[in-house]
């Protein structure tokens, strides 16, 4: 994550409230900078170099045994849309940068977590390509991103934080396609009275030669290509918490071993043949906000990282929508996919 400082009234203090100094730095600071520096239209803090966004089906898996019948996965079917995106800036090249994906779920009843969402009939899932987080707890983010945005030495944390600093030289490797590529919630969820961490994960061998990667924006130009051609599909699956020792929840550098409890498929996320680049779809993706709260409180989001994201993803979709013109507020029905 990139974080820039700006002169701000007071200085982020993680020890009184390490969500309120989260959101200082990556709201106020980082979003706030960049806006007096010009940036039109304003961006997301982080994931900002956005790939594409493709209309999709989430296609509960057909004779699902009962007990993974809990909230969302006790739909048939639900339309979705689903962001592709770097954690860089858009002007930077893709070439291993953090792939993450947010995908929104349609026509979900139920009251959800997030305030002023409560009657949203969206849900979302926010993933990335990597299993775990490079920090175990808010307070353990807060330190990391104070170093970067207010003492401008990260290699400080990091020389006395050797778990991130492993985590974050492994979480920078070539993806070759963002249809190609598994993704992990690496945060845990609730799953009605059980707890899980989420993976999707791609089905078939990818159908064109990927792009070359000298391109600095192949992941998008990769992702308009394979999509035109056909339609892509992802195991959504889920991983049960089967040991409370190994598999904590607020812990999230730890990894849930695959071994000891094996993913289960619940759904698949088939992403339509499609032009992604048609007038408008774009906008669209950037203009919609994620948030991993923004779902049923049988999905209720486990941790103080979670805990962060709430206040956090709010605030900064709010800032960017309000400065952009766009209303603050969920879709009610998915766009249609308009193609030529
Ligand atoms: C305290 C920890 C974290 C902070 C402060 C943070 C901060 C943010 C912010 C400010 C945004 C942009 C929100 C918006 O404007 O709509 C964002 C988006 C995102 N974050 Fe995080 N994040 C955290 C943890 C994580 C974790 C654990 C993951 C792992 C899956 C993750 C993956 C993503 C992705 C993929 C997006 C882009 C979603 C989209 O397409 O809109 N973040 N994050």
């Amino acid at each position: 994550m990139k974080i820039q400082q700006k002169a701000s009234s007071s200085t982020p203090d993680c020890g009184r409230d390490p969500v309120a100094a989260l959101k200082q730095m990556f709201v106020d600071m980082t979003m706030g900078n960049r806006i007096l520096a010009g940036q039109c239209p304003v961006r997301r803090a982080v994931f900002l170099k956005p790939h594409g966004v493709a209309k999709a089906d989430f296609i509960i898996t057909p004779g699902l045994p009962q007990e993974y019948r809990v909230g969302i996965f006790a739909h048939d079917r639900l339309d979705a849309w689903v962001r592709f995106s770097s954690d860089t800036l858009p002007g930077l090249g893709d070439l291993k940068s953090t792939v993450g994906v947010g995908i929104k779920l349609f026509g979900v009843p139920g009251t959800k977590l997030l305030p002023g969402d409560e009657n949203a009939t969206t849900a979302d899932f926010i993933l990335q390509n990597m299993d775990v987080f490079f920090v175990d707890t808010a307070m353990d983010m807060c330190e990391f991103t104070y170093a970067g945005a207010v003492e401008h030495d990260y290699n400080k944390y990091l020389d006395s934080h050797p778990i991130t600093a492993k985590i974050l030289d492994e979480m920078a490797k070539v993806v070759p396609s963002c249809l190609t590529s598994p993704y992990w919630s690496g945060l845990p969820y609730a799953f009605g009275d059980r707890f899980v961490k989420y993976k999707l994960e791609p089905i078939g061998p990818p159908f064109s030669a990927p792009p070359s990667q000298n391109n600095a924006d192949y992941l998008a130009a990769d992702l308009q290509a394979r999509l035109n051609m056909g339609e892509a599909q992802f195991r959504f699956m889920v991983q049960f918490q089967t040991d409370l020792a190994t598999m904590p929840l607020d812990k999230a550098t730890v990894q849930w071993s695959e071994e000891t409890s094996p993913p289960v498929q619940l759904a698949t996320l088939v992403l339509r043949q499609q032009d992604v680049s048609v007038q408008g779809q774009a906008e669209y993706g950037e203009n919609l906000s994620f948030n991993p709260w923004r779902t049923l409180k049988e999905h209720e989001p486990q941790g103080s990282i979670s805990d962060v994201r709430k206040v956090v993803y709010q605030a900064g979709a709010a800032l960017r929508r309000f400065k952009n013109g766009v209303p603050a507020v969920e879709p009610q029905a998915a766009r249609e996919l308009k193609q030529p």
